[in-house]
């Protein structure tokens, strides 16, 4: 359970007396309770500690007590700190202004300077003494970097929010109705689950007021609070996930694998003991279906869908990235189950090397999320694609980090059949459109013959711009329309016949054939790209 995960960390920091910790959050209630039942109980630290909390508003004071005078400036209150005798923590709530330069602030070279000796002094007192510092922005400047440890404080679980939940409601219950069984109330918890707790309540009372009373229709507003505040990290985006893989033509293996671990988080699977699945890494030729893919697994396994905008993690301040990260981590577990797909991952690999950026950062920011893929309990399920796969440094690949590296190939005859049948009976809906086509095996078979080397994408694109030239001359659409349509354009099977073969040999070794080709009664797949489609001289290009 997340809550205690902190707890049990906090708790072995405390034990070896960590001198020095840093916990970066917006919930400062929730943390300090935290805190306090950690450092105050005698059952979890042989020597219970009291609890002192500083704040600039108010000075150093006892948890729940008054404050002690003269400690409102930081440097007067680490002095007192300094020279404590009994077994505390102390928890020192935005400090950040004084130690790192942000937002026209200038950091107090004391301040960080003191904090340095505390560290060094707390290690060495016969009374167990931490200072912890709380913020929700947590540059540790670098002085002292080796003296602070950060701990992650996750967002507040299931049970934590169902009880703010069932709380507001019975204080609320005289003046609301309130129309949720069991089920909806779980729904309702559920759904705000990846909120903070004053975030969850801001949408509790919402939900509360709004419509005459509580009832199973404010799930939808609690939804869309999430939504919202995902939103607000800049990074993050959560995606309706409307597409099945019905909308997907081939690729039979990977659904295979996809359909076998349907449900393997829930409460069901634990007796065969199964970890949730940690994710895939699509790779291949453009076009073919992967982001599709990304979509459809959030749909078939029916779990919210992450978007996770790699560019915003490394596009922010300098130094910020890290905390990026940790923020996308945090909320994705506070969500999870879901799906977190990181769309073409190399190209926030390649922003975040090149650029003049600070590549230090960057592969700092990688392992970081890169242990979080090897370690997570949580079931993110991380749906990774990449087009450029040279780019790709060797640790992402290392076994333990994704399940399986899937490689999607050009669609091989019978896939292009079937993506055929999906775009055409799609798009092709109208009586009238239709009425010179008939959408039956033997047409898809013969375009699928003249599209040979055509991605998925490509082949749309026929589809579209046949309805084009139909429409154009306000008449149904014609089997030769979409021939047309394919031969005009040459497909980047062709143009980038290289790149593609370069991505083939690589995936030869490292990745597994998202299309069964077992099923395929075709020979062995060609180690070139196909043939590009009969080129008639002097043929227009369409655009
Ligand atoms: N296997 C496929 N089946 C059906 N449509 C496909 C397939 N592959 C590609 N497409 C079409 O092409 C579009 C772009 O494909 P996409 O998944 O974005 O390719 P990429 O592999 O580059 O991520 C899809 O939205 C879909 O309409
Ligand atoms: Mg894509």
């Amino acid at each position: 359970m997340a809550g205690q995960g902190f707890r049990d960390e906090l708790t072995q920091l405390l034990q070896a007396r960590y001198p020095l910790l840093a916990v970066e959050t917006h919930e400062e209630q929730r943390v300090l309770r935290e805190i306090r039942a950690v450092a105050e109980d005698a059952h979890r630290l042989r020597t219970p500690r009291r609890v002192y909390v500083w704040s600039s508003t108010t000075g150093l004071a006892p948890a729940g007590g008054p404050p002690i005078n003269e400690t409102r400036s930081a440097a007067a209150a680490l002095e007192r700190v300094y020279g404590w005798g009994e077994p505390a923590v102390f928890v020192f709530a935005d400090l950040h202004p004084s130690l790192v330069a942000e937002g026209g602030h200038r950091p107090d070279p004391d301040v960080v300077r003191r904090l340095r000796e505390l560290a060094a002094a707390f290690k060495t007192r016969p009374v167990p003494l931490s200072l912890i510092l709380v913020s929700p922005s947590l540059p540790v400047p670098t002085e002292l970097e080796h003296d602070a440890t950060v701990i992650d404080f996750p967002l507040p679980d299931q049970r934590q929010i169902g009880e703010l939940l069932d709380s507001m409601v019975a204080a609320h219950r005289q003046n609301v109705r309130v129309t949720i069984d069991r089920e909806d109330r779980d729904a309702i918890v559920a759904a705000a689950r990846g909120l903070t707790l004053p975030e969850a309540e801001n949408a509790f009372a919402r939900a509360l007021v709004e419509g005459g009373g509580l009832d199973p229709s404010d799930l939808e507003l609690i939804l869309a609070e999430k939504r919202q505040a995902v939103r607000r990290s800049g990074m993050l985006d959560i995606v309706p996930a409307e597409t099945g893989f019905d909308a997907v033509g081939g690729l039979d293996r990977l659904k295979r694998w996809l359909t076998k671990r349907t449900g393997t988080w829930t409460p069901a699977a634990a007796a065969y003991n199964l970890a949730a699945p940690k994710g895939l890494l699509l790779t291949g030729v453009p076009g073919c279906g992967k982001s599709l893919s990304a979509v459809c697994v959030a749909n078939m396994w029916r779990l919210p869908l992450l978007r996770l905008d790699l560019g915003r993690v490394f596009g922010g301040l300098v130094g910020s990235s890290e905390k990026n990260i940790r923020t996308v981590i945090r909320t994705a577990e506070g969500i999870a189950p879901c799906v977190l797909w990181v769309d073409e991952i190399e190209k926030g690999l390649a922003g975040a090397g090149g650029g003049g950026g600070d590549g230090g950062t960057a592969r700092r920011v990688f392992g970081t999320f890169l242990s979080w893929m090897q370690e997570k309990s949580a079931p993110v399920f991380v749906m990774a694609t990449a087009n450029q796969v040279g780019s790709l440094p060797p640790e992402f690949l290392r076994k333990g980090r994704f399940d399986e590296i899937f490689f999607v190939d050009l669609p091989s005859a019978p896939e292009r059949i079937a993506i055929w049948r999906i775009h055409l009976r799609k798009r092709v809906t109208d009586p009238f459109v239709g009425s010179e086509l008939r959408l039956d095996d033997a047409l898809f078979a013969e375009l699928a013959d003249v599209s040979a080397g055509y991605s998925g994408a490509e082949i749309e694109q026929a589809v579209l711009s046949g309805l084009v030239d139909a429409f154009a001359e306000k008449r149904p659409l014609r089997r030769d329309d979409l021939v047309r349509a394919v031969r005009s354009t040459v497909p980047l099977s062709v143009t980038q016949a290289d790149e593609i073969l370069a991505i083939r040999n690589w995936a030869e070794t490292r990745a597994v054939a998202a299309t069964d080709t077992s099923d395929d009664v075709a020979a062995p797949k060609p180690v070139v790209a196909p043939p590009p489609p009969a080129a008639p001289s002097g043929r227009t290009i369409d655009v």
